[in-house]
C-alpha cells in the first residue's frame, strides 16, 4: 500500500477492510445505537465500546463455549481502550470553570461517561458473510475504571496499597490507560496500565510537606504531581490531574471522584487516597471466559508505565516468561520469569492458574552492552545495589522494589532505551523484538547515544531531533532459554524516511516500506515467522498517515557490526552498533494506511490467519473542532459525512479468502 494522507483505511487491491466495532457501539440488548453527538446517557456507556481501541487478542471459541486457539469463525475479541478524545465525547467538549489549582469539571455526567470509556472490552465475534460482533452474547463485558479488582502477588495487602476503599490493601477499583496487552497459555487476557500517573491530582506545593523523602523520590521518578499553576485548560501532568476527575463535587457516592486525588487529606492512609497512585501501573489479568470473574492486578510483574506483556515460548516443564516494555523516554525493558514450571494441565484453569504462575517469580531488567551482548539484572531486595544503602532510594522490602521498579532498575544499572513499546516473540526462534518508538534531542543528544540506542540525527530541515523515527531491537536469550540471565542482541530495523542519509536510513528502506515510530508489534501465530508492525507517528506525518506493515525477519546477528556517523545540528560523532540484515521489499511491506490523525495499534487474528483484526485509534484527535461547523472536524472516519470521528476495530480479509499477508 502506498503512503497517503486520505481520511480512510486503505489496503491493497485484493484486500478488504471492514469496520467491526466502533466507539459507543452497544454490547447488550436494549442499549440504543450510538448517537455520537455527546447526548448518549452516561449510564449506558457501561455497555458500549470504549474509546481509543488499543492492544487486542482473539480467543477462539468452540461449540461448548471453551477456548479453542485454532477456531476460525468464532471468538472472543478482547481489547483495551487506552484513553479518550474528550473533544468528541460531550456536546461541546469538557465543561470547565476556574483556572490553575481551581480548574474544575462541573458536569459529573461527563466524567462518569469518561470513567466507562477507559478499560477493556470483551466481545463475541462471528464470521458470517462478513465478520460481526454479537450484541447479545453473554460473553460481552466491559471492564472500566469503576470495576472492582483484587491485588495479587507480593505487594497485595501491604501498606503501599491501603486506601479508604480497601483498609487492608487487597482491593481497588478500575484499570486505566490500558495500552498493549498479552495473554496466558491457560487462556486469559492480560492488560497493561501505561500512562496512569498523569490522571492523579497531587499539588506539590501543599502535599510535599506531608510526605516522606522516600515518597517524594517515588513521586518524582514516576511523574506524579505538579504545582497546578499555569493552566486555564486541562494539561496532563500539571498536578491537577489529566481530565481533572478529582475535582467533581459532591464526591459521592463512595469517593468516586476524590479517589483520583492522591494527596494527604485525612489522618491516616485509610482515611484518604494518598496511596491511590500505587494502585495503578500494574499488569492486570482478566478471564474473558468467566464474565463474572474479578480481574487481578499481578504485582509480581512490577509497577511502571506498562506498555505490554508478551508471553515467551511455552514449554512443558519450563518456567513461563513475559517480556515487558516501560514506555517513557529513557525507560527500560523487563522480563518476568515464573517460579512454577508450566504444566499443560492448567489450560483452561482461569484466574487460579494466574495465581500459580503470575504471583511468584523473578523480575529482571535489561542491560545492553557494547559488545552485542546483554545481561538480565534481577530486581530483588538486597542484591544489585537494591538495598537500604542505595543513595537515591532506601529500599526496605521486596514489595518496595516492585512498587518502585523503576528506582530498582536505576540502582541495578539497566540501559535507558528510546521508549520501549511492544514486545513480540518469534515463534520460530524464541527471539524477542521490542519497538523503541522514538526519542528527542533532550533525551538522546549526540553525545548520549549508546550501542543499542545508536542514532541522534537531524530532521529534514536540519534541526537536532534525537531519534525521531525510532528503531526495533531484538535479542536472543542464551541457549534459547527464556529464563537465561544473558542474551545477544542487534537492531532489526531502523525507522526512517527512504530519502534520509545512509547513516539514518540504516535498514535501506524504500518508498514502498519506509515508516516512522514503530509501536505495535506482534508475530502471527497462524503463519509462524510473519511479523506485524504498526506505527504511532508524528514525525513523518507530513507525508503519510500511520500504517501497518508485514515483515519476515531473520535472526539476531544476521547483519553486521557497523560504526555510524551521527550528524546533529552541524556536529558529528561516531557510534558503533549492530545492524540487522536489511529487509528489502521481500522482507518488509506496507499493508494498510489509516485515516487522518490516527494511530494504528492492536492486532489479532482468527485461528487460521484469514481474518486480521486491527485497531484504529483516535482519528482526528489533534484538531480542536468548532462544533457548529462539522467541516472543522479533522476526520469523519469511519462513518463519513459530517459525523464525529470514532476509534474502531477493522477486519482485514483477502477477497479470495486466503491468509492475510501471504
Ligand atoms: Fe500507549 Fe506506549 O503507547
Ligand atoms: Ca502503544
Ligand atoms: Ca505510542
Amino acid at each position: 500500500m502506498a503512503k497517503n494522507l486520505l481520511d480512510a483505511v486503505t489496503v491493497p487491491a485484493g484486500y478488504s477492510a471492514t469496520v467491526l466495532y466502533r466507539l459507543g457501539d452497544p454490547i447488550a440488548t436494549g442499549v440504543s445505537a450510538f448517537a455520537n453527538d455527546g447526548t448518549d446517557a452516561p449510564a449506558t456507556y457501561a455497555q458500549r465500546a470504549g474509546d481509543h481501541h488499543d492492544g487486542m487478542y482473539f480467543f477462539g471459541v468452540d461449540g461448548a463455549g471453551k477456548w479453542a486457539p485454532k477456531a476460525t469463525d468464532r471468538g472472543l475479541l478482547v481489547m483495551n481502550h487506552e484513553a479518550i478524545t474528550p473533544a468528541y465525547l460531550h456536546p461541546t467538549g469538557q465543561t470547565l470553570t476556574g483556572s490553575n489549582t481551581t480548574l474544575t469539571r462541573t458536569v459529573a455526567d461527563e466524567v462518569l461517561r469518561e470513567f466507562y470509556l477507559h478499560g477493556v472490552s470483551v466481545i463475541e465475534v462471528n464470521k458470517g458473510s462478513t465478520w460481526s460482533y454479537k450484541q447479545d452474547s453473554t460473553f460481552n463485558r466491559r471492564v472500566h475504571t469503576l470495576t472492582e479488582m483484587a491485588f495479587a502477588g507480593p505487594v497485595a495487602k501491604t501498606d503501599f496499597l491501603k486506601t479508604k476503599y480497601s483498609a487492608d490493601g487487597s482491593m481497588t477499583r478500575g484499570t486505566l490507560n490500558n495500552c498493549a496487552n498479552g495473554h496466558t497459555p491457560w487462556g486469559t487476557y492480560v492488560t497493561c496500565e501505561e500512562n496512569w500517573a498523569g490522571y492523579f491530582r497531587r499539588i506539590t506545593t501543599t502535599d510535599n510537606a506531608n510526605r516522606t523523602a522516600k515518597e517524594l523520590a517515588s513521586f518524582t521518578r514516576y511523574g506524579i504531581g505538579g504545582t497546578g499553576t499555569g493552566a486555564a485548560t486541562i494539561a496532563s501532568g500539571n498536578g491537577n490531574g489529566r481530565e481533572l476527575w478529582a475535582t467533581v463535587t459532591p464526591d459521592t457516592p463512595d469517593n468516586l471522584y476524590g479517589r483520583w486525588n492522591t494527596e494527604v487529606l485525612g489522618a491516616t492512609a485509610v482515611d484518604d487516597f494518598r496511596n491511590g497512585a500505587n494502585t495503578y501501573g500494574w499488569v492486570v489479568e482478566i478471564d474473558p471466559f468467566a464474565p463474572g470473574s474479578m480481574p487481578k492486578k499481578r504485582t509480581a510483574l512490577g509497577r511502571f508505565a506498562h506498555e505490554g506483556a508478551e508471553l515467551g515460548p511455552v514449554v512443558v516443564g519450563k518456567p513461563l516468561v513475559w517480556y515487558m516494555g516501560d514506555d517513557s523516554r529513557g525507560e527500560y525493558i523487563y522480563k518476568f520469569v515464573s517460579t512454577q514450571n508450566w504444566s499443560a494441565d492448567d489450560i483452561g484453569g482461569g484466574m487460579a492458574a494466574g495465581d500459580k504462575y503470575m504471583d511468584s517469580g523473578r523480575l529482571y531488567v535489561a542491560r545492553f552492552d557494547a559488545a552485542g551482548t546483554g545481561v538480565w539484572l534481577e530486581l530483588k531486595f538486597g542484591i544489585n545495589g537494591i538495598t537500604a544503602a542505595n543513595p537515591a532510594y532506601a529500599f526496605a522490602s521486596d514489595a518496595d522494589v516492585l512498587v518502585n521498579a523503576r528506582l530498582a532498575a536505576d540502582a541495578a544499572g539497566a540501559t535507558k532505551m528510546d521508549r520501549p513499546e511492544w514486545t513480540a516473540v518469534n515463534p520460530k526462534t524464541g527471539e524477542c523484538y521490542v519497538t523503541l518508538t522514538n526519542s528527542n534531542n533532550a533525551f538522546r543528544p549526540l553525545a548520549g547515544t549508546d550501542a543499542a540506542n545508536p542514532r541522534s540525527y537531524n530532521t529534514p530541515a536540519g534541526a537536532a531531533a534525537g531519534n525521531p523515527n525510532g528503531h526495533i531491537v531484538r535479542f536472543a536469550d542464551a541457549g534459547g532459554d527464556p529464563a537465561a540471565t544473558t542474551f545477544k542482541w542487534d537492531i532489526y530495523l531502523f525507522g526512517a524516511r527512504s530519502n534520509a542519509p545512509a547513516d539514518v536510513n540504516l535498514s535501506q528502506l524504500s518508498a514502498d516500506n519506509d515508516f516512522s515510530s514503530p509501536d505495535g508489534l506482534w508475530f502471527s501465530q497462524a503463519t509462524p515467522g510473519l511479523l506485524w508492525l504498526e506505527t504511532d507517528d508524528s514525525a513523518y506525518t507530513d507525508v503519510t498517515n500511520c500504517m501497518l506493515l508485514a515483515a519476515v525477519p531473520g535472526t539476531v546477528g544476521d547483519g553486521a557490526a557497523k560504526t555510524i556517523t551521527n550528524t546533529s545540528g552541524t556536529a558529528t560523532r561516531q557510534q558503533a552498533t549492530f545492524v540487522g540484515k536489511a529487509p528489502g521489499t521481500d522482507g518488509l511491506r506496507r499493508l494498510l494506511v489509516g485515516p487522518k490523525q490516527c494511530e494504528i495499534t492492536g492486532i489479532a487474528e482468527s485461528g487460521d490467519g484469514r481474518a486480521l483484526f486491527v485497531n484504529i485509534q483516535h482519528p482526528g484527535e489533534e484538531t480542536q473542532p468548532v462544533y457548529t461547523d462539522p467541516t472543522s472536524f479533522a476526520s469523519h472516519w469511519p462513518d463519513g459525512g459530517t459525523a464525529r470521528p470514532r476509534s474502531a476495530t477493522v477486519v482485514i480479509t483477502r477477497n479470495d479468502g486466503g491468509v492475510v499477508g501471504l
